[in-house]
């Protein structure tokens, strides 16, 4: 089911200081800066040759990253995200195997334009974990 790994996002208090430590620390390209607020999050990406690192920056009140800052101020890993080919089969089989999709089951359109479910990290040993459909 799972084909690759699409992101690791990292939840940062500031986007402008970490986008900063990635570009000139670890010489990294890092993309502008880009607003999401049906997310709720400032996110930019860290383009690596396989795979990318997203930083989010909380945006606008009940941010869904706000609570996961207020218990790591400095930041921390927030979500894997995962690839796989058909969102909706996922999702069932999930479901069917007794896993919890967050929110109403239903894919919603991510940062990158394309469907998504979260899984309860209740479900997946401790991590918040992310499926897109490429
Ligand atoms: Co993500």
């Amino acid at each position: 089911m799972l084909l690759g790994l699409n992101h690791v996002a990292l939840a940062v208090p500031d986007l402008e200081a970490a986008a900063a430590t990635y570009r000139t620390l670890l010489g990294a390209k890092v993309s502008a800066p880009q607003a999401l607020p049906e997310h709720g999050v400032t996110v930019v990406f860290v383009v690596l040759g396989n795979t990318k690192i997203e930083l989010l920056e909380p945006l606008g009140e009940g941010s869904p990253i706000a609570a996961f800052l207020a218990k790591n101020p400095k930041g921390g890993m927030h979500h894997l995200c995962y690839e796989v080919d058909d969102i909706v089969a996922a999702r069932d089989h999930l479901v069917a195997s007794g896993a919890r999709v967050l929110g109403d089951g239903e894919p919603r359109i991510g940062a990158h334009g394309k469907p998504v479910l979260f899984l309860h990290p209740g479900d997946v040993h401790g991590t918040l974990t992310e499926l897109e459909q490429v």
